[in-house]
C-alpha cells in the first residue's frame, strides 16, 4: 500500500531551519521561520509564563480530561482578548493544537458547512494556507494583495478582485501583521472592505496570529472588532504561540461567531470537529494563557514583556530602513520602516535570497521574506551591505 506514496516536498520555510542550523559559518544570520528572537539570539520563556508555569505546577492536582472544547474559561478570555466585551452570546470557541490547528478545524466546519465553498486568500499569503485547502479537496480563489513597487497594499486590486465574491463565499484576512508582506490595510481601507464583502454577502475568515506585534495588543484587534460587528457569521482563527511566546505548547483558538440562537448548535459542530481529529485539545498552553488573562498582575507583566518585543521590532525596522537607505543610497527600502509585525517582504528576486544565503550566510524565506526579530543592532547593517551589494 504505502508505496502508493510520493515524496512530499519539504514546506519552504521549515525547510529553512534545517539548511541554516548546517551552515557551519559562525557569522550566519537566520531571518527564516516566523519565531521572535531576543538580541542574543534566544526565544525567551515570557515572565509571566514561568509565573503561570510555577503557579500551575503548585496548584495542579489533576491532569483529567477538561471538555472537547478545552477549558471554557480558556475560551472566554481568548473572546474576550480579541474581541472585547459584547460577543459571547454569539460566540462558539473550541481550543486547538496552535493557530493553524485553529485554520484546520475551521476549514473542515466550512466544508462540512458547504463542501463546495470557495476560500478566497490574499496573493501573497501564509504558504500554509493554500496548502491545506488543497489537502482538503476545498476551492480557492486569490486576490491581489501586495504591491512590489510600492512594498505596500495593492489595495485597488484588492478591492476590484474581492468584487467578484459570490454570496456564501468565504474570503480569508490577515488580522494584523501580514504574513509574509509586513504590509497592511489602514482602518479606512479596513472598514471600506467590510462594506464590499458584506454588500457581496461573503463570510470572513480571520486568521490572528500576531496581536501584539504590530500596533499593540488592542490596535492589533481593531480590524477583527470591525468585522465581527458587521458580519453575523464570522470565523477567527487566533494562535498564542507568538504573543505568548508558547510556540511548542501548540496553543490556539477556534472562535465562530454566529446568530445567538445557533451558538449551541455552533458549539456542538465545533466539540464533534475536535473529537473526531484528536478528541480534547492540548491543556497546558490554555492554561497558563488563562491564568495570565484572569490575574492581574501576571496580565500586566505579560503586556509589559509583549510591548517590550514590539517596540524592539520597531527600532530593528527603522534601523533597517535607516541602514537600507545608506548603503543603497536610495529610498527603495524606505517601506520597511512601514511595515508591521513580524514580516517585511523586501522584493528581492530568488537568485538575489539565494545570493545572500550563499555568500553571505544570510537566510530568509525565497520569496525575500524576512523575520525582522531574526536581528539586532550589529547585524543590521550586515545585512544592509549585502543587500546593497546583492541588488547592486
Ligand atoms: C511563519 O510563517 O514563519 C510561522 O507562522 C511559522 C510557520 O509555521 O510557518
Amino acid at each position: 500500500m504505502f508505496e502508493q506514496l510520493t515524496p512530499i516536498a519539504q514546506d519552504k520555510i521549515l525547510q529553512l531551519i534545517a539548511l541554516y542550523r548546517d551552515d557551519p559559518r559562525p557569522d550566519k544570520i537566520d531571518l527564516g521561520v516566523g519565531v521572535y528572537k531576543d538580541a542574543s539570539g534566544l526565544t525567551p520563556v515570557m515572565r509571566a509564563v514561568k509565573a503561570a508555569e510555577r503557579q500551575l505546577w503548585e496548584a495542579e492536582t489533576t491532569k483529567t480530561y477538561t471538555t472537547l472544547a478545552g477549558d471554557p474559561a480558556f475560551g472566554a478570555a481568548m473572546v474576550d482578548l480579541i474581541l472585547g466585551a459584547g460577543f459571547a452570546s454569539r460566540a462558539a470557541a473550541i481550543a486547538t493544537p496552535g493557530g493553524t490547528g485553529a485554520i484546520r478545524q475551521a476549514l473542515e466546519l466550512i466544508r462540512m458547512a458547504n463542501p463546495a465553498a470557495k476560500v478566497w486568500l490574499s496573493h501573497p499569503t501564509w504558504p500554509n494556507h493554500p496548502s491545506i485547502i488543497k489537502y482538503l479537496g476545498m476551492q480557492m480563489a486569490e486576490y491581489r494583495y501586495f504591491d512590489t513597487a510600492t512594498g505596500g497594499v495593492d489595495f485597488d486590486g484588492l478591492l476590484a478582485d474581492l468584487g467578484r465574491v459570490a454570496a456564501g463565499d468565504v474570503v480569508l484576512l490577515h488580522g494584523c501583521c501580514h504574513n509574509p508582506t509586513g504590509a497592511n490595510l489602514t482602518g479606512s481601507q479596513w472598514e471600506q472592505l467590510a462594506a464590499l464583502l458584506a454588500q457581496r454577502g461573503a463570510v470572513p475568515f480571520v486568521d490572528l496570529a500576531y496581536q501584539g506585534f504590530g500596533d499593540g495588543l488592542t490596535a492589533d484587534a481593531a480590524a477583527t472588532r470591525l468585522i465581527a460587528g458587521a458580519f453575523p457569521e464570522v470565523l477567527i482563527a487566533a494562535s498564542c504561540s507568538k504573543n505568548f511566546g508558547i510556540y511548542r505548547e501548540r496553543t490556539g483558538v477556534l472562535i465562530a461567531l454566529t446568530q445567538p440562537a445557533r451558538t449551541d448548535v455552533m458549539q456542538g459542530n465545533l466539540n464533534f470537529l475536535n473529537r473526531q481529529n484528536y478528541s480534547f485539545p492540548p491543556d497546558h498552553g490554555a492554561r497558563l494563557v488563562t491564568m495570565i488573562l484572569g490575574d492581574a498582575s501576571l496580565r500586566v507583566d505579560w503586556m509589559r514583556e509583549l510591548e517590550e518585543l514590539r517596540q524592539n521590532m520597531l527600532s530593528l525596522r527603522q534601523g533597517l530602513a535607516d541602514a537600507l537607505r545608506s548603503a543603497t543610497n536610495s529610498d527603495r527600502f524606505d517601506f520597511v520602516a512601514r511595515h508591521r509585525g513580524m514580516f517585511s517582504r523586501l522584493g528581492l528576486s530568488e537568485a538575489e535570497v539565494l545570493r545572500l544565503r550563499q555568500d553571505f550566510g544570510i537566510y530568509m524565506v525565497g520569496d525575500s521574506r524576512i523575520n525582522i526579530a531574526g536581528l539586532n543592532a550589529a547585524s543590521v547593517p550586515i545585512l544592509a551591505r549585502a543587500i546593497a551589494q546583492v541588488v547592486g
